[in-house]
């Protein structure tokens, strides 16, 4: 390793304990080398990664070096990527290289679209081969690579066909985030302040004391902030590995709303943007429902704006529309659906809520008017 290219700081392993499941997500700067040893404890039979076509040309030959891939398939990058189509033709591909077996290895070099789908992609070839993610979004880093979840999506909705396949191991290298455009970055971080909330007084504090940093990128305060996600995340997953309690369900605080945010207007909002916002409405839900002190959610609402991201339900959507949108079928608004709240920074539950006029005022922000 050349002196420039040598780590920062040492990288931090953070085990989830599934039993036989079980894997450590290595978070740290410059862990190609790490990635190298990995792959050759596994003695796969081959290596097939597999990224998008923004990632592939700044980090794919590297990762190809590191694990000594024997091929590399490229999908369009965005999220439509995501599709039965996309999983066909990755499944022809890898089946045409001649080295598709059981002792194989995938890697997902990229955000949550390819850690979804590559790792779907593992979980049904040859009824389920080892994967490895390596994140490249902050996104993918601080959620999405640790769990478990894959899926790609369906006209019927987002991540409807999809399996529960835990990685081999996950491996977090900062460097990527060089690279990752700002909109994507500052995006994710709505899901950072959504594992605060959850997670507790300590993260949420540091967070309101070091947005700048972390606005910048700085390599300490990303590392503590990928690092608190993963230790939280993964504690949740240990404890409901298949969202079987509710527990792992907690994870969604605010996404109700974002999904009808994300729903509408797919183009305007990417996904944590839509998340802040929904954020937003969760925690007016939980003052008024939940008991929640008004001045914890406006400094969650602070903190979300001082990281330049929208807490504000867009003026056009309509009670009508977010109900039909949330029911997911006309027949079903009027009755209950359940949301997270929190009744104070820490402590989240599941409140069941009948779609009326009250919750629709609530959750839109506007009063009872
Ligand atoms: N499995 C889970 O538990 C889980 C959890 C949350 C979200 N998700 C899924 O994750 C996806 C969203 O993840 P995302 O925001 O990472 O989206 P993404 O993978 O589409 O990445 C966002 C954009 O950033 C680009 N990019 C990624 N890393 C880069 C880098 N280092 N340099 C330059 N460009 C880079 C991508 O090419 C893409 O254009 C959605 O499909 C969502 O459903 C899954």
């Amino acid at each position: 390793m050349k002196p420039a290219d040598k780590p920062a700081t040492e990288p931090t392993h953070v085990p989830v304990s599934l039993n036989q499941r079980s894997y450590e997500v290595v978070i740290g700067e410059r862990l190609l080398e790490q990635l190298r040893l990995f792959g050759e404890s596994q003695k796969p039979t081959s290596v097939l990664l597999v990224t998008d076509s923004n990632v592939g040309p700044l980090h794919a030959d590297a990762v190809q070096n590191a694990i000594v891939a024997n091929h590399v398939l490229t999908v369009p990058a965005g999220e439509n990527s995501k599709s039965l189509s996309q999983l066909g033709r990755l499944y022809d591909e890898a089946f045409a290289t001649g080295h598709v077996d059981r002792q194989m290895l995938i890697v997902a070099l990229g955000g949550g679209m390819v850690g979804d789908l590559g790792g779907f992609l593992a979980a049904t070839l040859m009824r389920g081969v080892r994967f490895v993610h390596v994140p490249t979004s902050l996104l993918a880093m601080v959620d999405s690579s640790v769990g478990g979840k894959t899926a790609i999506n369906h006209a019927s909705g987002k991540n409807l066909i999809g399996a529960f396949h835990q990685p081999a191991a996950v491996f977090c290298d900062l460097h990527f985030l060089t690279t990752l455009p700002e909109r994507e970055y500052v995006s994710a971080l709505a899901e950072v302040v959504k594992t605060a909330v959850l997670s507790g007084e300590e993260f949420v504090a540091y967070l309101e004391s070091n947005v700048e940093q972390v606005l910048r990128r700085d390599l300490q305060a990303v590392k503590h902030v990928v690092e608190s996600c993963v230790r939280f995340k993964a504690g949740v997953v240990e404890e409901d590995e298949t969202e079987m309690t509710g527990q792992r369900a907690t994870l969604n605080f605010g996404h109700t709303l974002a999904h009808v945010v994300e729903s509408l207007w797919p183009e305007r909002y990417l996904h944590g943007e839509a998340v802040a916002i929904g954020i937003g409405a969760a925690l007016r839900l939980s003052v008024e429902r939940a008991k929640l002190n008004e001045s914890a959610a406006k400094r969650v609402i602070r903190l979300l704006s001082s990281f330049g991201l929208p807490t504000e339900v867009p003026p056009e959507l309509s009670e009508a529309e977010m109900f039909r949108v949330m029911a997911g079928d006309k027949k079903r608004v009027g009755r209950a659906i359940h949301f997270v709240v929190m009744s104070e920074i820490g402590q989240a539950g599941s409140l069941p809520c009948k779609l009326d006029d009250e919750l629709g005022a609530t959750l839109l922000g506007r009063g009872n008017a």
